[in-house]
């Protein structure tokens, strides 16, 4: 399967909470998407597009470096991939095209349940494990506070059991993972949705004029979800 550069491209998350609303959305707006086979690209058969079945960290870059023309992905992952382009000096523009009725979660720190915790500044001096970097760094600036950052990709709820940190700053959504690791949600640093943004130098016209027939259709399927 080759990719064909007139198709407008759309990356989405290949599997996890973003994943089926995702999908689900753009069937709500009448696109017939072929995903018999767990490949890369999944073709559309009534539209001139292709989905493209990515991680979602990944989804911000590809629409960033012109990749990706559209992608659906949450803000906390915008955010964090922005502030670390910006720290690298590279290109970090995007627009968003649409604040989404799904994906809501909440960045939070998180801290043994048996500990006795009153304020931020209970943080001074102490390791927090985290996906999130850049966006906790922000934080602990903000309210004056210095903690060590372990990064870590996955597993950060365990990460204080297994010694590795002593809190730990990781998304919320039900709170249940929180739970069953014994933590407790102590400060909410970030709300996030999930957003679908696009790529700021898309000029081809037969795209564009695609998007502007379909952004209508999302904001239809969404007041009508209300
Ligand atoms: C997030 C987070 C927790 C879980 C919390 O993972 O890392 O594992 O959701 O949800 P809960 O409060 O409902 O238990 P996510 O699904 O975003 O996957 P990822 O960490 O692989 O990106
Ligand atoms: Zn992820
Ligand atoms: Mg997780």
């Amino acid at each position: 399967m080759t990719v064909n550069s007139n198709r407008l491209r759309i990356a989405i998350q290949k599997s996890g909470r973003l994943s089926q609303d995702s999908q689900a959305l753009l069937t709500s707006c009448g696109l017939k998407i072929n995903l018999r086979e767990q490949r890369l690209i999944a073709h559309v058969e009534n539209m001139d597009i292709d989905l493209l079945r990515v991680r979602d960290d990944d989804i911000p870059g590809l629409v960033m470096d012109g990749v990706c023309d559209l992608g659906f992905v949450g803000e906390n992952v915008l955010e964090e991939v922005s502030l670390q382009r910006q720290m690298d000096n590279e290109t970090y523009d995007y627009t968003v095209l649409a604040r989404l009725d799904f994906g809501g979660c909440r960045l939070s720190i998180a801290v043994p349940q048996e500990e006795d915790y009153k304020s931020v500044k209970d943080l001074e001096g102490r390791t927090i494990a985290t996906t999130y970097p850049r966006l906790l760094n922000r934080y602990l600036k903000q309210n004056g506070v210095n903690c060590r950052i372990v990064n870590l990709k996955g597993s950060v709820e365990v990460a204080p059991r297994a010694g590795l940190a002593d809190a730990i700053c990781d998304l919320v959504s039900t709170g249940a993972t929180l739970e069953a690791n014994g933590l407790k949600e102590v400060e909410v640093i970030y709300r996030s949705k999930a957003v679908l943004i696009q790529r700021r130098d898309l000029a081809d016209e037969k795209q564009l004029k695609l998007i502007k027939k379909l952004m209508p259709r999302i904001q239809g399927v969404m007041q009508a979800n209300e």
